[in-house]
């Protein structure tokens, strides 16, 4: 019997573990899989709500290592996981993206010679003051096994000198890298008639199908600036007394904590006062998907509601300078506006005379984490 460990800790990466431990209840005549959770993400809107909603085995492992600076937050994952991979001795550790939490697992297993699976490997925004893009980069230098969600991630490593046909008996340094699809797109689509038959979030907030903007903003160089934070909130209140549009903002726990230290009197009085910016907790993800399924626009700086916005055929702005979705730039579904007011003003004018609705699919077929699983499987089973 295979042991895998799978280490989460932020939101996205609960998420997306959902899509694997279906497919690992498929196999379970051959493969076993334990969670580590390492408590970067704590609150139950940003945790537990997620463990109730689908279905994902309840952490056999939990740290508490949520909070503090990088460097303490990282050093003290990798003690506790380094505890937990002595002790439970898996086959291999499974990660997902790019968070500390990511960094971590893959440190602590490459130095233990675990073999360490990589979902969600390739993608690069080529901006290493993001802690995401150092954390990737240095994970999959060390993966055994590369799933690699587009073909830009295959190209990235390819350019980065890996050989992406390899296919011997893999190990660190000749790791076995496939194009996968996205265990994101799995999860949409097989959430999505769930979420529409028991999310009551449209009836909660009074909100009429295509009729509001979705937003969420929580990336570190948004909330950690006042000219980004606040140059932000006034085009979410553009959108509001110009264009007459309800906005929905379930807010992150950063974001939230960072506005009162951030932004002037003045715009946090407007924010307040203004009711068609609905800024509401964190949501749970049959809520979300919900919301991204009926709103008419979203806006975002998270990596993983981009995608979201085109498994749902809804146009995106995003609110940073660069995208590792560079796909959806390509194909005019998603805009880069960084946190620049006139450039919003553009694209929110670009998209009111768009009418093109080719989605093609750039995610695979819905069945990514299958055929991760089948994959790895065929090579060590
Ligand atoms: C992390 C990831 C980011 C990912 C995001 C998903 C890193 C470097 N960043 O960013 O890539 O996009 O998760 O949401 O790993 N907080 C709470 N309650 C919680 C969680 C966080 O209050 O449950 C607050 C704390 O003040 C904490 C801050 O948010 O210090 C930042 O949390 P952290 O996990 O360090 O980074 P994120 O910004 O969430
Ligand atoms: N999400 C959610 N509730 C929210 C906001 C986001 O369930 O209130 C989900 C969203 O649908 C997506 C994932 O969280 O699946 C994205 O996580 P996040 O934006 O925190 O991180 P990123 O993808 O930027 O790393």
């Amino acid at each position: 019997m295979i042991k895998l460990l799978t280490v989460i800790g932020a939101r996205p990466q609960i998420i997306k573990a959902a899509a694997l431990s279906r497919a690992v209840r498929k196999h379970a005549h051959q493969v076993t899989e334990a969670l580590l959770h390492t408590g970067q993400h704590y609150d139950a809107n940003m945790s537990q709500v997620f463990f109730d909603e689908l279905q994902i085995p309840a952490p056999t492992f939990q740290l508490q290592t949520g909070g503090g600076s990088h460097g303490e937050q990282t050093a003290q994952m990798i003690q506790g996981i380094e505890r937990v991979l002595n002790e439970y001795n898996p086959h291999a550790v499974v990660v997902y993206g790019d968070t500390n939490s990511t960094l971590a697992a893959a440190i602590a297993a490459s130095k233990l010679h675990i073999t360490l699976i990589h979902i969600e490997a390739g993608l690069r925004s080529f901006n290493k003051t993001m802690p995401e893009e150092v954390n990737r980069i240095l994970c999959d230098h060390v993966s055994t096994f590369m799933y690699v969600p587009t073909h830009q991630g295959i190209d990235n490593l390819a350019r980065e000198g890996f050989n992406i046909d390899y296919t011997g008996m893999p190990s660190p340094d000749k790791p076995r890298i496939r194009h996968t699809g996205d265990v994101m797109y799995d999860n949409s689509m097989y959430f999505a008639k769930l979420a529409q038959a028991q999310s009551t979030i449209l009836v909660r907030l009074q909100l009429k199908q295509n009729a509001f903007v979705l937003a969420t903003l929580h990336r570190n160089q948004n909330t950690d600036s006042a000219e980004r934070l606040s140059s932000i909130f006034k085009m979410l209140l553009h959108l509001v007394e110009r264009n007459g549009q309800h906005v929905v903002l379930p807010l992150h726990p950063r974001t939230r904590k960072m506005m009162p230290q951030l932004l002037d009197a003045d715009l946090q009085h407007k924010i307040e006062s203004t009711t068609s910016l609905i800024i509401i907790d964190p949501v749970s993800y049959l809520d979300m998907i919900q919301l991204e399924q009926h709103c008419n626009l979203i806006c975002t700086d998270s990596g993983g509601v981009q995608k979201e916005a085109y498994f749902f055929k809804k146009p995106c702005i995003i609110f940073r300078p660069q995208t590792e979705w560079v796909e959806l730039i390509e194909l005019k579904k998603a805009f880069i506006v960084d946190a620049d007011f006139k450039r919003f003003c553009e694209v929110c004018a670009e998209l009111s005379e768009d009418s093109n609705q080719h989605w093609p699919q750039l995610y695979g077929n819905g069945q990514a984490a299958e055929y991760i699983l089948q994959d790895f499987l065929s090579v060590v089973a």
